[in-house]
């Protein structure tokens, strides 16, 4: 699957709930977004239908998110329908954690290959604090399940936020001594329905490189094997695991984007930001062959997004969108 600028597209990220057990403060108020009704999410049965139709076209690798994709029901038989499709060679979830020592096995038995957890503190009150519900997650317990699951690598997410985490970042680099997790500090992007944030709390990724490197010096790192994304990873003298930056706010890199985006409600979107979307699901509910639809999606794909120069407040939240 070529797009209109000839890059190729092998990576969806299928959200399959816009609801969370979270109220991030960067991502949702606290009481909630207008959720979606039941019967316009997509079935299990239906979403492996979509990645049946796409798999021959191309597609090979595949991201579970939300919302909080642990909160539907039975999610390790969505990975199993999933994971049986010919073509598909990986396939990833991203998650807040809260749910893995729970859903850790089951969902290894299942096929899952990757984790990705987001975490935004190490310090027990400070996450009810940013998340903004009392649910008791811990990261290193988290991510601790899903190795010993043997769910690997794992990834650890981070969105830096100025003078509400930003003062963690050595600790959450120096996990990366101990284990072999790779954390990735992303630049808090200002959208949604943000009150508190604004663009004062972005840290950008030089100063948080600059920071860890007054640990250590840092070298350059290939990073995790079979990453999909932009990030760029580093590695402290001899730890085990990397650290990394995603820099949405300073840099682009559209001209490299692999993804598209499947919401819950069976819309195909070929770029995080704007309306550039396709709606699969009354097709797929009539029975009706998806490749026209997935053509004039990827015809449409933009060449590039147009996040910084849009205004705070016009970006929908990325649970809604799949992150
Ligand atoms: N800015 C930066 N990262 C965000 N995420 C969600 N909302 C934002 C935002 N406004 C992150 C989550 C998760 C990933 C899927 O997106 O923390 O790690
Ligand atoms: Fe939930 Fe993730 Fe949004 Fe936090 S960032 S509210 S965990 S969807």
């Amino acid at each position: 699957m070529l797009d209109q600028f000839g890059r190729h597209i092998e990576y969806l990220r299928i959200s399959i709930t816009d609801r969370c057990n979270f109220r991030c403060q960067y991502c949702m108020p606290v009481e909630g977004l207008p959720w979606l009704p039941k019967q316009e999410i997509l079935r299990y049965e239906e979403i492996a239908e979509v990645v049946r139709q796409l798999a021959p076209l191309g597609l090979k690798r595949l991201r579970i998110t939300g919302g909080e994709p642990t909160i539907r029901p039975d999610l390790p038989a969505l990975i199993r329908l999933l994971k049986a499709v010919p073509g598909i060679e990986d396939i990833a979830l991203s998650t807040n954690g809260v749910k893995l020592p729970q859903l850790a096995v089951d969902l290894a038995a299942a096929g899952l290959d990757r984790v990705n957890i987001s975490a935004d503190s190490l310090q027990p009150e400070r996450v009810v604090k940013i998340a903004r519900r009392d649910l008791g997650f811990d990261l290193v317990q988290s991510a601790l399940a899903a190795q010993q699951a043997g769910i690997g690598p794992i990834k650890i997410n981070v969105v830096v936020m100025r003078g509400i985490n930003d003062d963690e970042i050595a600790d959450f680099a120096a996990l990366t001594r101990e284990h072999p997790w790779h954390v990735r500090f992303i630049e808090l992007m200002p959208v949604g329905e943000l009150r508190e944030l604004t663009w004062d709390h972005v840290v950008p990724s030089d100063e948080v490189l600059a920071r860890i490197r007054a640990m250590a010096p840092l070298e350059a790192d290939a990073g995790p094997a079979r990453g999909n994304g932009p990030a760029v990873y580093y590695r402290l003298p001899g730890a085990p695991g990397t650290v990394g930056v995603i820099t949405p706010m300073t840099h682009t890199y559209c001209e490299s984007c692999n993804r598209v985006r499947l919401t819950a409600d069976g819309r195909l979107r070929t770029c995080l930001f704007g309306d550039h979307e396709v709606v699969l699901r009354d097709a797929l509910r009539r029975g009706e062959p998806l490749r026209p639809l997935f053509e004039r999606a990827l015809a449409e794909k933009p060449k590039e997004h147009a996040l910084l120069q849009m205004r705070v407040g016009g970006l929908r939240a990325l649970s809604e969108v799949g992150g």
